[in-house]
């Protein structure tokens, strides 16, 4: 029998929001893999309000597979600009799938990163199928997005994955929370961090991982939630304790600065102009466990390089 090589037909994958820190993530790990091609698109380069751009890259690009990580996140921003939330965030998502539509492009995919601040104070943890009550306008805005994304894929008749994730970090924004804390306490700082908001703690590594096969298999099109594996969601209070805990199994003068650093907690009332979910806790009914949060977070200070 002939043996016939099978053809590897690499796949064009757009990524908005590519400057961000989960888009700088995702543009890593596919330009690991050479079945894919990537395009990354940045605020720049293409605006996601702006409907004449967008026709633009699916006219330039014909991808396979459109991954939006774009968004204003900010959440006091938000607040403060509601237009420009609603724009970016709830309209921006449906002009991508749009777009994607009018190009004539049905058999692609669309990924869309949401946020658990979709979810309000109704209860401790959330499932897929949940409804949301945001609190907020960034959690109403991206909630809006959702419902958008939802209603344009289905006019479209594309496949789509909304995927709601929480408190990400990653090595792309040594400014963010994680990082922050590690060097501060491995410089025996005192930190005052809020003990009554809780959530997961989310390696953008492992987010990653778990969503790209999304793009391949045959899961149905929804909301798919992604976050590191917890018994209960932890405030960040709690998570610069462990950070403390694996600081501790450092070197000799590290574990001695490290112990010396001392924690206090403080409350949401306290810090925050806006209010927030208190404990908006995602179940992930729906694909494989990711990584422990408690695990991941030890391999992600260990490539620190502080211990
Ligand atoms: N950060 C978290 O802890 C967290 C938690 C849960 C869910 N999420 C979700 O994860 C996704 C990625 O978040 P992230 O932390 O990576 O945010 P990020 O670092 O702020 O990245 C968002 C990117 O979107 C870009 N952007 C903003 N407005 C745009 C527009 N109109 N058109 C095109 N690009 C635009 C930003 O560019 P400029 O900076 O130039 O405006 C930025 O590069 C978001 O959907 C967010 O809701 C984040």
């Amino acid at each position: 029998m002939k043996h016939e090589k099978k053809k590897r037909v690499q796949k064009n994958v757009l990524v908005f929001g590519a400057e961000g820190m989960l888009g700088k993530e995702f543009c890593y790990a596919l330009r690991k893999n050479a079945r894919y091609r990537v395009f990354p698109a940045s605020h720049r380069t293409a605006d996601i309000t702006d409907e004449s751009a967008l026709a633009g890259c699916m006219k330039k690009v014909r991808p396979d597979i459109v991954i939006n990580c774009a968004a204003f996140i900010n959440v006091d921003a938000c607040e403060d600009h509601v237009l420009k939330a609603w724009q970016v965030n709830a309209l921006g998502p449906g002009n991508i799938v749009r777009a994607l539509g009018d190009a004539k492009l049905r058999r692609a995919v669309f990924v869309h990163i949401s946020t658990s601040d979709v979810f309000g104070n109704d209860k401790k943890a959330y499932r897929e199928t949940d409804t949301p009550h945001p609190v907020n306008a960034y959690g109403g805005s991206k909630y809006g997005g959702e419902n958008n994304v939802e209603h344009e894929a289905r006019s479209a008749g594309l496949r789509y994955y909304i995927v709601r994730t929480s408190w990400i970090y990653s090595r792309f924004r040594e400014t963010y929370f994680i990082d922050t804390v590690a060097k501060a306490l491995a410089r025996s700082e005192t930190l005052t961090l809020v003990s009554d908001q809780k959530s997961v703690p989310t390696w953008t590594r492992d987010l990653v991982r778990s969503v790209l096969p999304l793009c391949f298999g045959r899961n149905n099109s929804g909301t798919y939630h992604v976050v590191n594996d917890a018994e209960r969601a932890v405030s960040k209070y709690e998570i610069a304790l462990e950070i403390k805990r694996i600081l501790c199994f450092g070197s000799g003068a590290l574990r001695t600065r490290a112990a010396r650093a001392r924690l206090r907690r403080a409350f949401r009332k306290d810090i925050f102009k806006v209010e927030r979910p208190a404990s908006p806790f995602l179940i992930n009914t729906k694909l494989p466990k990711l990584p422990h949060w408690k695990r991941s977070l030890k391999e992600y200070i260990l490539s620190l390089h502080l211990v």
